[in-house]
């Protein structure tokens, strides 16, 4: 199976991802853990330039989603469906439900250019995406606590309820396959709520 995890920053997908990995590693399945932008030595080099605070030159919204998508196609071909083919599950920290939730409903670009990239580049969806969902605030607490802040996390509270209110609508597009968990618990009871779907 192919899973991915969404949700805004600091709501403890990577916690949540890696009591999963364990978790099926003592089951005995060979299981890829890996994470978006990122995931192969060219993709996280893009994921450096996406997440860097350059305050010379903003980057426009198109480059970003772009660079997402270049970055995507690199690690679905490289990474992603050779995995996948060799019987592996693949557990990835985000994947093209970002996107809808940043770029479109976060950015506020068109989901014809995303549709479009979707319908070139991505020949693979997950089978099941989990959406950790908190409250705004609890999560950027969260992520100011772990230092510096990326030029995502620098946004404001109102970029995020955005970001929010997009992985909601993908929730009720794609209700057999995006589940909400409620990610104001603790870690463990989290993980107790994903593995009632698992
Ligand atoms: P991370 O902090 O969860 O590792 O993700 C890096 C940032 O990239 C996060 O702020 C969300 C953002 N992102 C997008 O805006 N669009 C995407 O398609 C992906 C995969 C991530």
């Amino acid at each position: 199976m192919f899973i991915s995890f969404e949700g805004t920053e600091g709501v403890g997908k990577t916690t949540l991802i890696r009591k999963i990995y364990d978790y099926l590693v003592s089951l005995g399945q060979d299981v890829v853990l890996t994470r978006e932008p990122g995931g192969t030595p060219m993709a996280e080099n893009i994921r450096s330039l996406l997440l860097s605070v350059n305050n010379e030159e903003k980057m426009c919204n198109d480059t970003e989603l772009l660079l997402m998508y270049a970055a995507r196609a690199q690690h679905l071909n490289q990474v992603i469906l050779p995995a996948l083919a060799a019987g592996k599950t693949v557990l990835c920290d985000r994947f093209t439900d970002a996107s809808f939730a940043y770029q479109c409903a976060g950015r506020g670009l068109s989901e014809e250019k995303l549709q479009l990239l979707n319908d070139n580049f991505v020949s693979k969806m997950p089978d099941f995406t989990f959406w950790l969902d908190a409250p705004i605030e609890l999560g950027m607490t969260r992520a100011r606590a772990r230092g510096e802040l990326d030029r995502f996390e620098q946004e404001k509270a109102a970029f995020f309820e955005k970001v929010r209110s997009g992985y909601e609508t993908l929730s009720v597009r794609h209700a057999e396959r995006v589940k909400r968990l409620d990610a104001s618990q603790t870690a463990d009871q989290v993980f107790a709520q994903a593995l009632a779907y698992l």
